[in-house]
């Protein structure tokens, strides 16, 4: 005999299970804020102690008050992001630290497993939530990049990726490139450079090539500047405020670059298309014209599994989308830009084709895009 359930024990199993993933998001949403706020304080800086601290010792190396310092290290060992590494009854002797692989997560910035920047992103949406966002929601309007204040947080987050695959695994799929940026006075351009890791990475790993960076958000460019001269190439790697759906700075030579980049930046555009028009104006006739998006997929999918795919929805409701309107009028396209999209931008801005290079990434998908 089959034994079916009955429609109201379906309905509450259901309801059982919906509550239980919201509880969770919430659950992780709090968490969240947690980790934002050890990383504001440095307090897991601090916990990288080979011995570890008690909460007295964290307190007094962070600057921060004792029974505060306790809280938030019990909290962060019964959640499993920090280790108990000497055990005690008593609150005020226990030790705390953290392990290699959260080092690794969280301390490294140029770290392929470096996700501590995804905290950072926290603090930068409250500037705007809810009250500006939802202002937004109700008029149409939008929120300018510079007001969430994310910039340090957004460079953060790609600085891994550009350090570690840009010269060696991504532009080495694109023929003849790599030799090109070889020869003395190859030159690059790269437009919504935002903080210049790209640009410093490229700069590094190749020794002839000089490279110019344009973003309109004023403080990307002044760190940029700031990271160029640390790293040792603000002789060869020069930033400059300019709005690239405009009019370009005096000192850009169009027609004059072996390789212009646009990297997770045309979805955030008011003017994507005039953007682009840019990038094959800065180009010589036969120059490589590079852009990096988020990697969704090809058409909307409702309950997906991909984590790519939601985390870039998120992004697009609380700060991609709000951006991009903060222009009128818009392109509004938002940070889910499906490939069909960015091929109809760049036919608009004159490119006559867009080639898929062989570049696999998780989070981005590449598009060269071909006079
Ligand atoms: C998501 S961030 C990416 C920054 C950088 N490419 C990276 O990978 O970290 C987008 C960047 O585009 C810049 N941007 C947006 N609109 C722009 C415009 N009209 N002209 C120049 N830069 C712009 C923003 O200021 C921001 O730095």
């Amino acid at each position: 005999m089959t034994v079916t359930a009955s429609p109201e024990a379906d309905l509450d199993a259901q309801i059982g299970a919906y509550a239980t993933r919201l509880f969770e998001t919430g659950l992780a949403t709090l968490e969240a804020f947690t980790i934002s706020l050890g990383r504001e304080l440095h307090l897991y800086d601090h916990l990288a102690a080979e011995d570890g601290l008690t909460a007295g010792e964290l307190a007094q190396q962070a600057g921060i008050d004792a029974r505060y310092a306790r809280e938030w290290l019990e909290q962060q060992a019964s959640a499993g992001y920090i280790d108990v590494t000497a055990p005690s009854e008593q609150a005020n002797t226990r030790r705390y630290g953290l392990s290699p692989a959260a080092q690794e997560c969280l301390l490294r910035p140029e770290s392929l497993a470096s996700i501590g920047p995804l905290f950072d992103l926290l603090p930068a949406i409250n500037r705007v939530f809810p009250a500006r966002l939802a202002h937004a929601f109700r008029t149409g309007g939008g929120i300018a990049y510079a007001d969430y204040a994310l910039h340090d947080a957004q460079g953060d987050f790609n600085r891994p990726a550009y350090a570690n695959l840009l010269a060696g695994d991504w532009l080495v799929k694109i023929p003849g490139l790599v030799q090109r940026l070889g020869i003395p006075g190859a030159r690059v351009a790269e437009i919504g450079c935002g903080e210049g890791w790209a640009a410093i990475s490229l700069a590094q790993a190749f020794p002839e090539v000089r490279i110019d960076g344009l973003d309109n958000d004023e403080a990307s460019i002044a760190a940029a500047r700031k990271n160029a001269m640390q790293a040792g190439v603000g002789d060869r790697v020069k930033f400059e405020v300019a709005d690239v759906a405009g009019e370009l700075p005096g000192q850009i030579v169009t027609g004059s670059y072996d390789l212009v980049l646009a990297f997770e930046m045309i979805h955030d555009l008011a003017r994507p298309v005039e953007a682009l028009a840019t990038m094959r104006r800065l180009g010589k006739p036969d120059a490589v014209h590079l852009v990096m998006d988020e990697s969704v997929a090809e058409v909307f999918q409702a309950a997906t599994e991909n984590p790519v795919e939601r985390l870039m929805y998120a992004a697009s409701v609380l700060h991609c989308l709000p951006v991009g309107r903060s222009e009128s009028p818009s392109a509004a396209t938002g940070t889910v830009m499906r490939p069909a999209t960015l091929s109809s931008y760049a036919t608009e801005a004159g490119f006559s084709r867009v080639d898929t290079p062989a570049i696999e990434h998780d989070m981005f998908r590449f598009y060269h895009l071909i006079p």
